[in-house]
């Protein structure tokens, strides 16, 4: 079936040749049917939400809630009011990693995330540790990318107070035993936050099933807007949390001397929310729910494996990321050249992938490196591009030798 005709964006050339996007780990394109339902949203009820009487108001909340629903049902969190709209990833980490820590996390306690971790999921974690005087462990990785498992019991002491941790890597593309590994934390009764970002797109995601205390994953890079998020918590943490941001939906009552707080989840949206944008997400996940998540992940790993094939081939080429339980994610050097000059010439070719440490520089620095370059494929990608992918590269070599 050809879902390419929903993405218009991918009909152009780039450079004079049509383009072949491979940086669907950066964001995805998004199809007409959330470019229209933004588009709707601005020209027929953009207003703002649970504050006025007046029609569009109500409206535009009504979409608002409904909304917060979808992505209930779609991560099949038990109540709505565990959704939390985010502006993404990063700041649903920053939220957690900020009121969780303000409340749970004292001097002398330990934080412990992975050696895989991205920067939205390590930084806030190690600011969090400055601020309370607690110790950020970390859970390495082997060299094919699997988390060394083995040392997860010895890491989890008396005196962790969460662990983070990514559902997929975005540099290696590994899948994370993240049920594994929150069962191993729940048994000494230490909470897990789950950085979904790569994940949430690419592979079906149960949040009752994982048992995750919270899950944190962007719009964007799953066929809806930018600006827009989701952090999932467990009523129970959110409840004992202190907010993040002050004003806006998230007061009960103020007065000088004390504001009492909003309940779920409102407490925790601060301001004027990205209503369209969150409109925009309920297109995108029913769009993905039309192609089927399932169907998705099938398509994704028949280019993951075709790449990794076609891409073995060539002489020189190294992949990082070998694990067997991969996304489609293809990070990868060849011999003595770096990164970004390939990467810049088979731009001019018209494939676009993106080369350097992709915000996970410890990754870099396990393997020595100073970074990769990376193809990530969505559903809409073809095997003809991949072809167009390597031969590009076998150009770009022939160039830089
Ligand atoms: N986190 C995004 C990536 O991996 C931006 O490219």
């Amino acid at each position: 079936m050809d879902y390419r005709k929903d993405f218009p964006i991918l009909e152009q050339t780039v450079n004079g040749r049509p383009l072949v996007y491979f940086d669907n780990a950066a964001t995805t394109q998004k199809p007409m049917a959330v470019i229209e339902a933004l588009t709707r949203y601005y020209l027929t009820i953009n207003s703002n939400i649970h504050r006025g009487v007046h029609h569009l108001s109500q409206l535009a909340t009504e979409e608002f809630e409904a909304a917060r629903r979808t992505v209930q049902r779609f991560i099949h969190a038990p109540k709505p009011q565990e959704v939390i709209f985010t502006r993404g990833t990063t700041e649903s980490v920053n939220l957690i990693a900020t009121s969780f820590s303000q409340r749970f996390i004292h001097a002398g306690d330990e934080v412990l995330i992975t050696e895989m971790e991205h920067h939205a999921d390590l930084v806030p974690w190690q600011l969090a540790c400055e601020r309370h005087s607690a110790t950020l462990r970390v859970l390495p990785f082997h060299d094919d990318g699997t988390l060394a498992l083995e040392q997860l019991d010895n890491l989890l002491t008396d005196r962790t107070r969460i662990v983070a941790v990514c559902h997929v890597s975005n540099s290696l593309g590994t899948v994370n035993p993240v049920e594994e590994i929150i069962r191993a934390a729940h048994a000494r009764n230490i909470p897990v936050l789950v950085d979904g970002a790569q994940a949430v797109s690419h592979i079906p995601v149960d949040v009752q099933q994982l048992d995750c205390d919270f899950y944190c994953f962007s719009g964007h890079k799953m066929y809806a807007p930018m600006g827009i998020g989701v952090l999932y918590g467990k009523e129970k943490w959110l409840n004992e949390m202190p907010p993040y941001q002050g004003g806006g939906e998230m007061i009960k009552n103020v007065t000088f001397e004390k504001t009492t707080y909003n309940e779920l989840p409102f407490k925790f949206e601060a301001g004027t929310p990205s209503v369209g944008d969150v409109i925009g997400l309920k297109t995108a996940i029913e769009y993905i729910e039309g192609l089927g998540c399932d169907a998705i992940a099938a398509r994704e790993q028949e280019l993951l494996q075709y790449g990794t094939e076609q891409l073995g081939t060539m002489e020189g080429l190294r992949i990082y990321g070998t694990a067997p339980h991969k996304s489609a994610i293809i990070s990868f050097n060849i011999n003595g050249l770096h990164p970004f000059d390939v990467g810049t010439l088979i731009d001019q070719m018209g494939i676009a992938v993106r080369t350097g440490h992709h915000c996970t520089q410890p990754v870099m620095t396990h393997y020595g490196i100073p970074g990769t370059i990376r193809a990530s494929f969505a559903f809409y990608n073809t095997k003809e591009e991949v072809d167009r992918m390597v031969e590009a590269v076998k150009k770009a070599v022939a160039m830089l030798r």
